[in-house]
């Protein structure tokens, strides 16, 4: 039996690093994925092949390299990770061959990672005859997600598992949230790598220089993502679009944008964006514009024009998927 799991990536509309201090961030599933095929494999061995180009065998704990060396083991280690705390929960020993094919972008805050880790669980679940509930598949992949994140909130693996849009606070948890309307963005990559870690650092410290500064906006961040709400429940696309550009000048002021950042945003703005902002850590990275349905070309041209790299993408409904061939 082979059994295919494919989760979305994730854009954070608002709300990002204010999400920090316990204030709601609007998070949205989008249309790319990671795909991940899992079947049994004699013996104990966990062999992992990602169409990246990388392969390899995890024998205890030993890799044996295949294609990409050694150095493929990080890429892996999560999806071994997330396959083994499966079987660890169901007290199973199996070998697995587990084949990934993707087109989201890796580390640059489109949660690839939690899409992968989600999918994962649940298709190494369902081969093993598990019913796990969506619940167990955006919580059983914490693990694997702190192999790459550290100190990860649990939101790109929640999203990937259930698809749409979400309203995430740390003292709350999450909220689903029913949207009727399309959400047509376009994302733009700067192709500038960033730890997520220290721009939370640098932002912390400027809010511990100027506390009176710096609280105030926090606390407007957090009105923002409750009327960026509001928006999206009344398919009000030129108020969303305004909120955007809000928050991206509170994101400016916290200090985590940068020239590569602000350069697509106004080109997406100029190029006919309802509005525009980083998204995600910041300092490099990606941005998103809000488009009008057929906007979305004229607003990749003007990102690509600027030395960004445009992904088209929209709003999904779609959370995890599993099924099942003979
Ligand atoms: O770029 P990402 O997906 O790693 O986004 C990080 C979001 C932050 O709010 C900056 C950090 C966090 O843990 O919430």
């Amino acid at each position: 039996m082979r059994v295919t799991a494919s989760a979305p990536a994730k854009t954070i509309l608002t709300g990002e690093h204010f999400v920090v201090y316990d204030e709601p961030a609007v998070v949205m599933a989008i249309d790319r994925q990671v795909s991940v095929t899992v079947e049994e494999r004699p013996g104990g061995e966990l062999h992992v092949s990602s169409d990246l180009g990388v392969s390899g065998t995890f024998v205890g704990g030993d890799y044996r390299p295949e294609m990409g060396g050694l150095e493929a083991r990080r890429t892996l280690e999560p999806v071994r990770i997330a396959a083994q705390t499966v079987l660890n929960t169901l007290g199973e020993r199996r070998g697995l061959n587990i084949t990934v094919a993707s087109d989201i972008p890796m580390a640059v805050g489109l949660g690839s990672s939690g899409a992968l880790a989600a999918a994962t669980v649940a298709a190494t679940g369902r081969l093993l005859g598990a019913g796990f509930t969506p619940r167990e598949i955006a919580d059983l992949p914490f693990e694997a997600e702190r192999f790459v994140h550290v100190k990860p909130s649990g939101i790109d693996q929640t999203i990937a598992t259930y698809g749409g849009v979400i309203v995430y606070r740390r003292s709350e948890g999450i909220t689903p949230l029913r949207v009727e309307v399309e959400i047509p963005i376009v994302i733009g990559n700067t192709g500038i790598p960033r730890t997520t870690g220290k721009l939370v650092e640098f932002a912390r410290g400027r809010k511990e220089r100027f506390p009176e500064v710096i609280d105030p906006l926090i606390t407007v961040a957090g009105q923002l993502s409750r009327s960026t709400v509001r928006a999206l429940q009344e398919g009000d696309m030129e108020r969303l679009g305004e909120l955007l550009d809000i928050n991206q000048g509170l994101l400016s002021a916290i200090g985590v944008s940068n020239e590569a950042l602000e350069r697509l945003v106004y080109a997406a703005r100029g190029g006919g964006a309802l509005g525009a902002k980083l998204t995600g850590a910041g300092g490099g990275g990606c941005m998103i514009a809000l488009s009008t349905v057929g906007g979305r070309e004229a607003i990749a041209a003007a990102i690509r024009e600027a030395g960004g790299v445009p992904i088209i993408a929209r709003k999904t409904d779609g959370g995890v998927r599993v099924w099942v061939e003979e």
